[in-house]
């Protein structure tokens, strides 16, 4: 129900554009449940489309593919362009007669998906009812003016595995900051919770924090920076650590109780960070990462609870966000 109402009826984050750079590269996602791939063209625009041949469904891709001049379905051979217009169907019709009357290549091209691309971020609606991607993106562009988008670089995809606990709790978590004390005492040590807020703002929701006296010895060993924490409804998280860095991170619910997470850390400036400072960063995201997951998949196992059938209590200051988090849900649902 989730991934028809909350994923397939909103936009929702589907990938990263820097995994298909060039035209022809191409990939497969999930999303909403749904077999889906996204593909660059060669007029080196990002597309979208089912991730399901039309002849008898097989996926068209099945693994990233780099440079491809055309899709080629690996169980008959069926063949689409970079645009999913089908163009060849072997042998269809009998031995070397690939045709057959009245079935027309036309009618028959990967069925595509309303998409859009913020950025370094693949957006899909596929229910093709949301409103603009623009409008929908507003209540984050307004907050990130000074972000130097021009020079945003990919330094790391950070595989975070599966999660054994459901999407919401992994949302919850990253938009209060009630527990950053305590769940990441020493590698959020720069972060007290007494310089932290709260943003609730329609679709958007998440916490800041204006750090008063940021350290100066450059250690990247622990979170220190003043930063801005925001999720979009369903699933973009997005987390810009001052003035320089940035983490994007993919969740994609595999099942009720289990999510697959990736994390894309991003560096804003001219210069690109050495692989030191690439894998300290990598190290340090890991930890927290990790932090956070036995928090959520502790929280994900008491719902086995028989005392937990009211969801517990909200603070009603540190967890605003995880409030309007739950109408977003239950209004999509509704
Ligand atoms: S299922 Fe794709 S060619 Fe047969
Ligand atoms: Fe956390």
């Amino acid at each position: 129900m989730e991934y028809e109402r909350v994923f397939a009826r909103n936009w929702t984050f589907a990938g990263f554009a820097h995994e298909i750079p060039h035209p022809g590269d191409a990939m497969p996602v999930q999303v909403a449940g749904q077999p889906l791939l996204l593909v660059r063209n060669t007029a080196n625009e990002i597309g979208v489309f089912h991730n399901v041949c039309r002849h008898r469904g097989h996926a068209v891709i099945t693994a990233p593919c780099r440079g491809l001049k055309s899709l080629v379905c690996p169980y008959h051979a069926w063949t689409y362009d970079l645009d999913g217009n089908l163009k060849r169907t072997p042998h269809f019709g009998g031995y070397a007669k690939h045709s057959v009357d009245g079935f027309s290549l036309e009618n028959h091209g990967l069925k595509s998906v309303r998409s859009g691309v913020w950025h370094d971020w693949i957006f899909v609606d596929l229910a093709g009812e949301a409103p603009a991607l623009d409008k929908y993106l507003t209540p984050i562009t307004s907050r990130v003016e000074d972000l130097d988008f021009g020079n945003l670089k990919p330094l790391a995809k950070l595989d975070l595995g599966v999660v054994q606990a459901n999407w919401k709790f992994l949302i919850e978590n990253f938009v209060e900051p009630y527990h950053v004390p305590i769940v990441h005492r020493q590698s959020a040590a720069g972060q007290p919770l007494a310089e932290h807020y709260m943003i609730v703002d329609d679709h958007c929701i998440g916490c800041g924090i204006d750090v008063a006296e940021p350290r100066e010895d450059g250690s990247r060993d622990v979170l220190d920076m003043s930063t801005r924490y925001f999720v979009l409804f369903p699933n973009f998280v997005f987390g810009w650590y001052l003035p320089n860095q940035l983490g994007v991170h993919l969740n994609v619910p595999l099942a009720p109780d289990r999510t697959q997470q990736w994390r894309v850390i991003y560096h804003i400036g001219e210069q690109t960070p050495n692989a030191e400072y690439v894998k300290r960063l990598s190290e340090l995201w890991q930890r927290v990462h990790r932090e956070d997951h036995e928090i959520v998949e502790g929280l994900q196992r008491a719902r086995a609870s028989s005392v937990l059938e009211d969801g517990g209590l909200l603070s009603p200051y540190w967890e605003t966000s995880v409030r309007q988090f739950h109408k977003l849900v239950v209004n999509a649902l509704a």
